[in-house]
């Protein structure tokens, strides 16, 4: 699990706004779901034959004796919330939350046992036209925050009828193959066949490459939903390539799925990923209603951001307040909290906790500020406060207390704009 530290927080924060800037200007609302769920919740919606929930759920059990989990994924519980506040009944809702997930995996780089997603759900759509908005949506994305090393994978899963019959002649051509399977793809072979095909194994990928392809076994309407994504994202322009062998690791989809992936980030490539889930809802007990959705992985992305060097500069203090003297070190708060309130838009770091004159201009010159204002005894006994330029050679100059705040603003602004 990770520290974000005060170093990245630039990044996350860039990502965490244009994101919330994006959603909102598509219709998104916030929605914010508790972390921990019922088990059972997560075994009903991921599946129980899936690696989340066979190997790498955090459960546990209560107090009460009930069994809990850390949530792996949001989607269960943005349904879960949907169905026991009465929010569907016909209704549409546009929804999307950001927080962390745990999943116990094999920890490397671009993996983590604590991840935050920004998840995106979208309930009672039943068309392909939000599946093509999500995906452009996603692709605005990229280009608001400078990232290009990405690319658009999508496929269609089918109904679930479709996908029986499909995965019985899958099954039965794996079998044929049987001695080649690696271990994982044998235990695979009862519980999630459709899985094997997702194996990263050098040497299982010939097999999976002659394997029998979905895409060969779609129902009509699955089709046909297919036929007309592809066609609206060729006509809205967001590039995709069309990867029969992208399955997911999640048993509730159904037809679209897709995937942004990245060759910047190593083995975990995928950056953003996610598709339609139109039985998921009933089969948590609520009113038959479609989904889609996807999620992103926020600590990919900002390594992504980081790489692509867009990360915006920190926000420094405008003005750091060095003070000097019994009586000034006594004066500065009130002084500063009052010009805080008359020039709310400007950052005043107060020099805390004392310091000689050098210590607190050699602050004061780390903390990024372009004006330092010096609260001296000898210029509160003159009824005055001094102003240096920090970031180029300019005289001190002084501003009676009675001419504040306006007087600090001018200051500032010539000391911003030569520096400029
Ligand atoms: P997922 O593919 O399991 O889908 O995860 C979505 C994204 O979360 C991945 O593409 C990846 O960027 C990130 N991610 C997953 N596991 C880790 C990890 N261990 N460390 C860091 N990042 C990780 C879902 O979770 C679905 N609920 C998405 C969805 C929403 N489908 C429909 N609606």
């Amino acid at each position: 699990m990770n520290d974000v530290l005060p170093a990245q927080i630039a990044a996350w924060q860039h990502l965490e706004g244009t994101v919330r800037d994006l959603l909102t200007d598509y219709g998104y609302e916030e929605i914010r779901v508790p972390i921990v769920e019922h088990t059972e919740l997560f075994k009903r919606a991921i599946g129980e034959f899936t690696d989340v929930v066979e190997k790498e759920m955090y459960t546990f059990t209560d107090q009460g004796g009930e069994s809990l989990t850390l949530r792996p994924e949001a989607t269960a519980g943005v349904m879960r919330a949907a169905i026991s506040n009465g929010m569907l009944r016909g209704a549409r809702h546009k929804l999307w939350c950001i927080g962390p997930m745990f999943r116990h995996e094999r920890p490397q780089k671009g993996r983590y046992r604590q991840f935050y997603q920004v998840n995106v759900e979208a309930i009672g759509f039943p068309g392909p036209d939000v599946d093509a908005e999500l995906m452009a949506m996603t692709a605005r994305l990229w280009r608001r925050l400078g990232i290009e090393r990405v690319k658009l994978n999508i496929n269609s899963l089918g109904t679930p009828e479709a996908r029986r019959v499909y995965r019985e002649k899958l099954v039965a051509y794996f079998r044929g193959h049987e001695a080649r399977l690696d271990s994982d793809s044998k235990r695979r072979l009862e519980g999630n066949p459709l899985r094997i095909l997702d194996s990263k194994n050098p040497e299982m990928q010939e097999i999976i490459a002659a394997a029998p392809l979905l895409t060969d076994h779609l129902d009509p309407e699955s089709r046909e939903h297919f036929d007309t994504l592809c066609n609206t994202l060729q006509d809205i322009g967001v590039a995709y390539e069309v990867n029969p062998r992208l399955v997911r690791g999640l048993d509730y989809y159904t037809r679209t799925v897709f995937e942004w992936t990245t060759d910047a980030l190593g083995a975990q490539d995928a950056v953003c990923s996610g598709g339609r889930y139109d039985g998921l809802i009933a089969q948590l007990g609520g009113e038959s209603t479609p989904g889609v959705g996807f999620a992103m992985g926020v600590e990919r992305a900002v390594e992504l951001l980081v790489q692509a060097q867009r990360v915006p500069p920190a926000a420094a203090a405008d003005v750091y307040v060095v003070v000097n003297g019994a009586r000034a070190t006594a004066a500065g708060p009130g002084l500063v909290e009052r010009l805080r309130d008359g020039l709310p838009q400007v950052r005043f770091e107060l020099n805390l906790g004392g310091g000689n004159f050098k210590t607190q201009f050699r602050r004061a010159d780390r903390s990024g500020a372009a004006l330092a204002l010096i609260i001296g005894d000898d210029e509160l006994a003159r009824g005055v406060v001094a102003m240096k330029p920090l970031r180029q050679e300019a005289s001190q100059t002084e501003c009676p207390i009675a001419a504040l705040p306006a007087g600090v603003e001018a200051a500032l602004a010539l000391a911003s704009r030569r520096q400029g």
